[in-house]
C-alpha cells in the first residue's frame, strides 16, 4: 500500500509541478490544465435514463421527509402518490403541497400494501427506521431511508439481511456521499495530494433554539391529532407528550443524540472518501451544560475514534465535536490531514492546502544547519501553490439531488448504490457507539469488518 501511495503521491506532485512551471512561464498550458488551477471547477456529467415512471410514497412527512420528496420529484419520471404520517397537520400539509388526490394515511402498512408504489422515502424519527425499512423491502419496495440507518447497534443486521434477501435498492440518506465535493476529495486523497492520511476532524457549532432541537409545537397538537399509540408502540409506553413527539431528537427512546444526528454524516463522507469500513475504538466525553429543557442527551459532545491500518488507508485518528452552546457559531467542515497537506471538504467545494516546503522554519534548527555549513538554509526554492480550491460548477444541483438521482438510477438500471445497508450500518455504528461510550463512561470496541461489537 505504501508503495502505491508513494507512486500516486509522486504523480500528484508531478502534475502540480507541471502546472506551477506553466504558471511561472505564463504559458497557455495553464488554461488547459484546468484540473490543477489553484481555483478549479468540479463538474458533474449530465445524463439520466428515462425509462418507466417510478411511483413513490413518503412515510414520515416532517421537515426532512418533505425535503427529500421535493428533491425526488425533481428527478424526471418520479411521481409521488401517497403520504403517511402520524400527525393530522402533516397529512393536511401534504395535500396542500402535492394535491388533494394524494393518498394519505396514518398506517404505513397501507402504503406498503399498495401495488402501485415502487419506492418509499422514510423520513420518520430514528426509532422507526429499521422496522419500516425491513417491512418495506419485504413488501417489494425500494427504500430511501433517512440517516442514521438504525436507532440501536443491534438493529443493523436485520436491515442488511432484508436487503440481501429481497434484492431491493436500499439507500441511506447521508447526501454528502454522492456530492461532487466528496468525489473530488476521494480522488485527491488517492492521488496522494495530502501525503499519508493521519488525522480527520469535524465540528458543529450551534446556538439558536431551533438549531438545537427546540422546535415549535403546533397549536392543535394533542392525542386527538397525533397517533401517539403507534408512535410509541415499538418503545417504552408513556402518556401523550407533545415534546416527545415534536422534539423527539432530545429523547433517547426516539432519537440518537448529536452523534446519530450529525456525526453520522461525517462517518458516511469519511468512509466514502477514504474507502474505510470504520473505526475500531470509540470514546466520547461531554455533558448537558445549558439546554435544561428536559432533554436526555448532552448539548456538548466530543467523540474520538481510532481507525486501524487497512488495505485502503493507513492508521489515523478522527475527532468529532458538537457544541450547542457555542457563542461564536461556526461552520461544519470535514478536514483530512496528511503528512504533506490537508483538505477542507464540503459537498460542493474542496480546499486543498499543501505544505509550502518540506524544510523546517524553526530558527533554532536553521541556525544549527547554518553552523554546520550545509548552505541548506540559504538556498531559496521553487514553491508550489499553497492552496488549491476546487469549486462546483455554477448551477450544480448539489449533493441531495445527486443522492436521489443515484437512488433512482439504481432502481431503473438494476444497479447498486454506494450508501447501501452495509455502508449505512458501518456509518451508524460508530455514531451509536459514541453515545454508548458517553452513557457508559468507557471506550467501546468495534470490529468494523465483521460489524460486531467487541467485548473487552
Ligand atoms: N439527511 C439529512 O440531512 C437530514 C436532515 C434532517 C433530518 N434527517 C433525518 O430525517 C428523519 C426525520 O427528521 P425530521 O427533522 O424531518 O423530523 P420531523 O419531526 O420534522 O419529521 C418526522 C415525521 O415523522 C412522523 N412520524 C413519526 N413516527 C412515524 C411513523 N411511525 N409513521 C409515519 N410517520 C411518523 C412525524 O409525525 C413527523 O411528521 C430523522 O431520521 C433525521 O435524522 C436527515
Amino acid at each position: 500500500m505504501k508503495e502505491k501511495q508513494e507512486s500516486s503521491r509522486r504523480s500528484f506532485i508531478k502534475k502540480l509541478a507541471t502546472t506551477t512551471a506553466a504558471v511561472a512561464a505564463g504559458t497557455s498550458m495553464f488554461a488547459a490544465e484546468h484540473e490543477l488551477k489553484p481555483f478549479s471547477i468540479l463538474k458533474r456529467p449530465l445524463g439520466h435514463s428515462l425509462n418507466d415512471q417510478i411511483n413513490i410514497a413518503l412515510i414520515g412527512a416532517g421537515g426532512m421527509g418533505t425535503q427529500d420528496a421535493i428533491v425526488a420529484l425533481q428527478i424526471p419520471g418520479v411521481k409521488l402518490v401517497a403520504v403517511c404520517d402520524l400527525y393530522d397537520g402533516r397529512l393536511k400539509d401534504a395535500k396542500t403541497r402535492w394535491g388533494a388526490d394524494i393518498f394519505t394515511t396514518k398506517v404505513y402498512k397501507e402504503i406498503l400494501n399498495r401495488k402501485d408504489i415502487d419506492a418509499v422515502i422514510i423520513g420518520t424519527p430514528d426509532h422507526w427506521h429499521q422496522q419500516i425499512s425491513v417491512d418495506a423491502m419485504h413488501a417489494g419496495k425500494h427504500v430511501y431511508c433517512e440517516k442514521p440507518m438504525v436507532h440501536g447497534i443491534s438493529e443493523g443486521p436485520a436491515v442488511i439481511k432484508a436487503q440481501k434477501e429481497t434484492g431491493k435498492v436500499f439507500q441511506v440518506g447521508s447526501q454528502g456521499v454522492s456530492s461532487l465535493g466528496n468525489e473530488k476529495a476521494h480522488e485527491l486523497l488517492k492521488s496522494g495530494a495530502i501525503g499519508e492520511l493521519n488525522y480527520a476532524e469535524g465540528f458543529w457549532a450551534r446556538r439558536e433554539p431551533l438549531e438545537v432541537w427546540q422546535y415549535p409545537i403546533p397549536d392543535d397538537a394533542s392525542a386527538q391529532t397525533v397517533d401517539w399509540e403507534t408512535y410509541i408502540s415499538n418503545t417504552k409506553k408513556r402518556d401523550y407528550d407533545s415534546k416527545r413527539f415534536f422534539r423527539w431528537r432530545n429523547y433517547t427512546d426516539y432519537g440518537t443524540g448529536m452523534a446519530g444526528d450529525l456525526f453520522v454524516h461525517l462517518f458516511s463522507s469519511l468512509h466514502f472518501i477514504t474507502d474505510s469500513v470504520g473505526p475500531n475504538k470509540i470514546y466520547a466525553a461531554g455533558g448537558l451544560r445549558f439546554w435544561n429543557d428536559g432533554r436526555e442527551v448532552p448539548d456538548v459532545l466530543l467523540g474520538t475514534f481510532d481507525y486501524g491500518k487497512s488495505a485502503a488507508h493507513p492508521a489515523f485518528n478522527l475527532s468529532l465535536r458538537c457544541n450547542f452552546v457555542d457563542g461564536t457559531s461556526g461552520t461544519t467542515y470535514l478536514k483530512l490531514v496528511g503528512s504533506e497537506g490537508s483538505m477542507d471538504i464540503t459537498w460542493d467545494k474542496v480546499t486543498l492546502k499543501r505544505n509550502k516546503t518540506f524544510g523546517s522554519d524553526d530558527p533554532f534548527y536553521l541556525d544549527k544547519l547554518k553552523k554546520a555549513g550545509s548552505g541548506y538554509a540559504e538556498r531559496k526554492k521553487m514553491v508550489p501553490p499553497e492552496e488549491i480550491i476546487y469549486d462546483a460548477e455554477k448551477g450544480y444541483k448539489g449533493g441531495p439531488y445527486d443522492h436521489m438521482n443515484n437512488f433512482f438510477n439504481a432502481i431503473r438500471n438494476n444497479g447498486k448504490v454506494t450508501e447501501d445497508a452495509i455502508f449505512g450500518y458501518r456509518a451508524a455504528a460508530p455514531a451509536l457507539l459514541c453515545n454508548d461510550s458517553y452513557y457508559n463512561n468507557s471506550p467501546m470496541f468495534w470490529d468494523p469488518e465483521k460489524m460486531q461489537l467487541i467485548k473487552k
